[in-house]
Order: structure tokens, then sequence, then C-alpha cells
């Protein structure tokens, strides 16, 4: 052991857990894969850890495409930085406080004893690459988005999981109101693209001094209802008061509601920007929802703030948990300064790709829309071991040539390989037997008519395509 995990508290109550399990209660993997009968031993995942297996993958490729094509669009460079960097540049950055950093941080030590942590989030990262590579020579703004895994040693529920993935995109070197403009626009358009309906929930909380002066206003309100208060807003209250607004609590709520409002100590040059944000997406027609109480936990932010929800048909709300933000973000102009850089406004948002899947995928049942399967363009199907050698090989010459062809060499009969190609709803089969290998010949089979017709092995491609170019979206 060469390091050691700096969390003893969390590690302590997740091994206590363990250990009481009664015997006959192993995890899930463990009992299904039969491992234990035949005397081995099987492993399960850690907790909070979760597989991203090939049925999901339809959605993870869209995920990812439409962010791609969104990039692209509004021309964004990808930066990938690594998984792992130095524990303080977190802490400096989301903040003593934060729960992420007093919490949630999987930091340890590496060989040679610096402490290193495992990145919660890119944003960070973004900056220190910013510094580093002395980006703020380039022409300004400067745009970056980011696709990966993050890790955060939450308490795992619906939604919330110890590594999960993120899209980003941020914009340093800015201040125009444009800017957070643009970036809640292609929140809108990431989710549109998709199709599920969001709606963005948006607030300003000013400046430093502005937040300030806002904090004693609303610790002054809260110690005058301190009894009536819940234990964890009790302990915000000398913590960190603005997470007071984040407590969802019933008993708290009505406290909440009456609480001042940070809108009323913005002065004039946060006041006009945060309108002229609003405005912008009244002209984009981008629906959002102005939410006093929208403060967010990391502590980086200036101005504006906003986190995307989605909307879902009456009754399916609650399946997505009291975690249910899909994505947030906002204004951060003195980080860069912060870390270390010349001063530079910028702004930015991720999303969670674990959540967003998980909410388009409930809003695609409750409307029972199906989403589209990876498209395919053939089934190849292929009898005997002759067949198989020659198949393999127009695989791959089909391949080449942009056909996308599926195939089972794991099944010989010819009944269910055409059984594989109708689930796949393929609009054609290649059928190779022994006798058509012998006569240079392939079937191709209409799978809608089942109307066959044998044509030369050496014109199939060029048939195919033909045949394929009817459909549209096959159009070649
Ligand atoms: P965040 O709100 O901490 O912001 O995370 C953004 C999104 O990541 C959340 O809305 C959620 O969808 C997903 N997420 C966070 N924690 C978990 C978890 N434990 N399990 C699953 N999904 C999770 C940031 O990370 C900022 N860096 C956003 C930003 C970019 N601000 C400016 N630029």
């Amino acid at each position: 052991m060469y390091y050691e995990l700096i969390m003893p508290k969390q590690k302590k109550i997740e091994k206590k857990k363990f250990v009481k399990k009664p015997k006959s209660e192993k995890p899930k993997a463990h009992a299904e894969s039969g491992a234990a009968e035949r005397g081995k031993k099987s492993y399960a995942l850690l907790r909070g850890m979760h597989d991203i297996l090939p049925k999901e993958e339809k959605y993870w490729k869209a995920a990812y495409h439409t962010a791609e094509n969104l990039a692209e669009h509004f021309q964004f460079g990808r930066i990938e930085s690594p998984l792992l960097e130095e524990a303080s540049m977190f802490v400096r950055s989301i903040g003593k406080g934060t729960d992420v950093v007093d919490k949630e941080m999987y930091i340890f030590e590496d060989r040679d004893g610096n402490k290193v942590a495992l990145r919660p989030e890119e944003t960070a990262s973004v900056v220190r690459a910013y510094i580093m590579h002395g980006m703020w020579n380039m022409v300004q703004p400067v745009k970056m988005w980011y696709w990966g895994s993050m890790f955060r040693y939450d308490r795992p529920q619906a939604g919330r999981f110890r590594q999960f993935n993120q899209v980003g995109f941020e914009i340093l070197g800015d201040a125009d109101p444009v800017q957070d403009a643009e970036l809640i626009l292609i929140a809108h358009n990431f989710y549109k693209d998709l199709g599920l309906p969001v709606e963005i929930h948006i607030n300003s909380i000013g400046v430093p001094e502005e937040r300030q002066k806002y904090k004693t206003a609303l610790v002054e309100y809260y110690r005058s209802k301190r009894s009536y208060l819940c234990d964890d807003c009790k302990q915000r209250l000398n913590k960190n008061p603005l997470r007071l607004l984040d407590c969802k609590q019933e008993r708290c709520l009505p406290i909440k509601e009456e609480a001042p409002q940070i809108i009323a100590w913005l002065e004039e040059e946060s006041k006009n920007h945060f309108m002229k944000v609003l405005e912008y997406l009244d002209e984009l027609s981008v629906p959002y929802v102005l939410k006093s109480t929208l403060v967010r936990g990391l502590d980086y932010y200036t101005r504006t703030v906003f986190e995307v929800y989605p909307v879902m048909p009456e009754g399916d709300e609650s399946a997505l948990g009291a975690q249910s933000a899909l994505g947030g973000g906002g204004r951060y102009d003195l980080l860069v300064e912060e870390m270390g850089g010349k001063s530079a406004p910028a702004v930015g948002f991720s999303l969670g790709v674990e959540r967003s899947v998980s909410a388009l995928k409930q809003y695609l049942d409750a409307q029972q829309i199906k989403f589209p399967t990876q498209q395919v363009d053939v089934f190849l199907a292929q009898l005997g071991d002759q067949a198989r050698r020659r198949a393999l090989k127009t695989i791959n010459e089909l391949r080449t040539s942009g056909v996308k062809v599926a195939y089972n060499f794991s099944k010989n009969s010819l009944k269910s390989q055409l059984e594989t190609a109708n689930n796949l709803q393929v609009p054609y089969a290649l059928i190779l037997g022994q006798k058509e290998v012998q006569d240079g010949t392939i079937i191709i089979r209409d799978m809608e008519s089942g109307v066959q017709e044998i044509v030369d092995q050496k014109k199939v491609e060029h048939l195919l395509k033909k045949k394929l170019s009817r459909f549209d979206v096959n159009a070649k």
C-alpha cells in the first residue's frame, strides 16, 4: 500500500455497514453470477460506481454527438485535462466550506508524498490550463468544451454517483452578458436536440461585496426564526448562510419564502448585467424561471448562476429524486486571478451525463416515444465454414465502402439469423451459403417483402447502395 485515502470518517462508516450485512445478503453481481456455487470469488462494484452497458450506448452516443455538434457550431475547442490534479487547486477554486471540498473529494498521497485529488469537476482544470498555457495571449474569448469522468465521494442515491460524467462548456476572457446567454442557449439546445424539454432556473448572486451585505441581512432574518429551523439550517446559519436557501425541509420552506432576496442587494452594474442576460434569453426564446433562492454549491461564482431542470409530464417528476438538476453553471469573473493568472472574466456550465440520459429515458417512456436505435443497413447471414470465411471478407469490404453490416457468427441456423435481422429492423439481409460461395454469388433478401434475388458477389456493394438510397436516412 503506497498511499492512503484521507477520508477516515466516511471510510469507517462504509466498512461498518458492509460488515453488518447478514451473510446471505451478497452483492447483487455476486449472487447472480453463480460464482459462489462454483467456489469462486466474484466481484461487485464499489459503492457509488456503475457500469455503462452496451444497451445504454445509443443514448450516450447521441448525447456525445449532440455536444460535439454544438461545440463545432459555436466554435468551442475540445480540452482534455488529467483526472488527477494537485488537491490544493480544487480546494482553492471550489472553496473550503463547500460540500465538494469538505466531504466529497477523493484525496490521497502519491508515491512522492504529493497530495493529489481525482477531479470533482473540470472548471478549475480549465482555468489552470488557461493560465499555464498562456491562453490570455490568444484572441479572447477562449472557448473550450470537455467530456469526461468526475469523482465525488458523495452519499450514493438516485442520480448521484461517486464516478459520473460531465459535459461542460467554458468561455474565458469576456465579461459581456451575451456570453452568459450564449452558454445558456447551448445548454438549452443540447436537450432540445436530444428531445428532452427543460427549463432554466436563473439568478444573480452579485459580486462578493454585494453578497457580503446580503449575507448579513439573511443571517439577521434567519436568526429571528432560529427556533423554527431544522438542525441542518441551524448549522448553516453559522457556517454557510447562503446554503440556507437550499433547504428542502417542509418546516423551513415558509421561512425561505419570506427571506430577503439577493436582487435587492445588487448594485447598478450587477443589475444591468443580469437584465441584459434575461433580455438575450427572451430574444432567443429560451424559457427560464427566475429563482431568487438559487445560489449554487461552489464558491467561485459571481453574478449569473443557473441550473437546468427537466420538464416531465405531470405525475412523472418524482422518479428523478431530489437531485434533479441536470446541470448548472454561471459566471466566475474572479477565479482566473485567484488561481494566479491575469484577471480574466469567465462563464461556463456543465451537465451531468448520467442524469441527462436517465431523464431522457424517463421522458421518452412516459411519452411512449421510441429512441432511434443505431442504424444498421444490412444483416449478413452465413451457413457453413466456407461461407463464414467469405462472410468476414464481405463484411470488411462493405464496411470500407460505408455500408453498416450486422452479423452473428455464433448462430448457425438461417432461421435464427433472420430473426436477429428482423429484430434489428434492417431493410435487407445478405445470405451466403456453400453454394453461393462456390458460384461467386450472394442472395439479397428484402426483409419486408421476403423477395430474394441472387447476385454476383462483385456487384453486391453497388446494388446494395442503390437499394439503400431509397431510404432517406441511408442515402449514401
Ligand atoms: P455542479 O452543479 O457541481 O457544477 O455539477 C454539474 C452537474 O453534474 C450536476 O447538475 C449534475 O447533473 C452532475 N453531478 C454532480 N454531482 C454528481 C454526482 N455525484 N452524480 C451524478 N451527477 C452529478 C459543476 O461541476 C461546475 N463545474 C459547473 C460549471 C462549469 N460552472 C462553471 N463552469
